[in-house]
């Protein structure tokens, strides 16, 4: 009887990543195209994060000077972002609403975004700010493909427009698609690039110190040439009388 019971454990075991994986293969994720070496897209990303998120969301981790590493100066800091006279360039980046109150006003308190990129994936995000649709049963008017029911509403909804989701079914198969209903500020393409800025952006928030890296990568591989070289004319110093 025990052994029965043991092989049923064994056999639920290893049923469990079939299952994970079942449920995770429904949504597909797009390809956010994040490069870390392009400052232009970088330092857009970082206007949009302040202007559009920092309302509800903080970034407790990230302080505004270091937008240094991203290429801009003190003097864009301020200007480009829009930052008030009082904030200081070495403080970090504080949600304009306190936690409290957006938990009453959308439910569930929005999470700090320093690291977000590493809890999510940058394809998730790509998705996700692209996935918002028009739902009235939801108290925010709003829901998304991505992430069912959130508590969040579209905080670009416009420059996007709004989406409406399709469902088709086809021979017990369903489809789901989002289709463009309103258009916003911005065509398809535009937004598109603006989240992939933005995506950037917060995979730089969640490692700066990935720059660091190449720069510090650089400077090792630049050493050990010169140290090549330097050892190369040793060696022939010490055998030039042998040979
Ligand atoms: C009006 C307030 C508000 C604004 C503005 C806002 N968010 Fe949110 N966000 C929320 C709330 C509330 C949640 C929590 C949703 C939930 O868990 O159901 C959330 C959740 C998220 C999540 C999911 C976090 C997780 O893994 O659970 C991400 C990512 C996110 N927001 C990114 C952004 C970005 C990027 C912006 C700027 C374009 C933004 N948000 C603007 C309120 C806001």
């Amino acid at each position: 009887m025990k052994a029965i019971k043991k092989l049923w454990m064994l056999a639920l075991l290893m049923a469990m990543p079939a299952v994970a994986l079942a449920s995770g293969a429904e949504v597909h994720l797009d390809k956010a195209p994040v490069n870390l070496e392009d400052q232009v897209s970088l330092q857009r990303g970082a206007k949009l994060f302040t202007s559009r998120c920092l309302a509800c969301h903080s970034a407790s981790y990230m302080r505004y000077n270091r937008l240094q590493d991203i290429g801009m100066t003190e003097e864009q800091i301020k200007k480009d972002l829009e930052l008030p006279e009082d904030v200081k360039l070495g403080s970090t980046m504080q949600a304009a609403m306190d936690s409290n109150s957006a938990k009453l006003a959308f439910g569930v308190a929005p999470p700090d975004l320093s690291v977000i990129s590493r809890s999510r994936s940058a394809d998730w995000l790509y998705t996700y700010l692209r996935s918002f649709y028009v739902d009235s049963e939801r108290a925010s008017g709003w829901n998304n493909t991505v992430f069912p029911n959130v508590g969040m509403p579209h905080a670009m909804a416009d420059l996007q427009g709004e989406q409406t989701l399709k469902v088709e079914g086809h021979e017990g198969h369903e489809t789901r698609t989002l289709v463009l209903t309103t258009p916003g500020a911005m065509k398809p393409a535009e937004y598109d690039s603006a989240v992939a800025d933005l995506t950037n952006y917060l995979v730089f928030m969640g490692e700066p110190a990935k720059l660091v890296r190449y720069n510090l990568g650089l400077i090792v591989l630049g050493f050990l040439s010169v140290l090549f070289v330097l050892v190369y004319a040793l060696k022939k110093e010490i055998w030039k009388d042998i040979h």
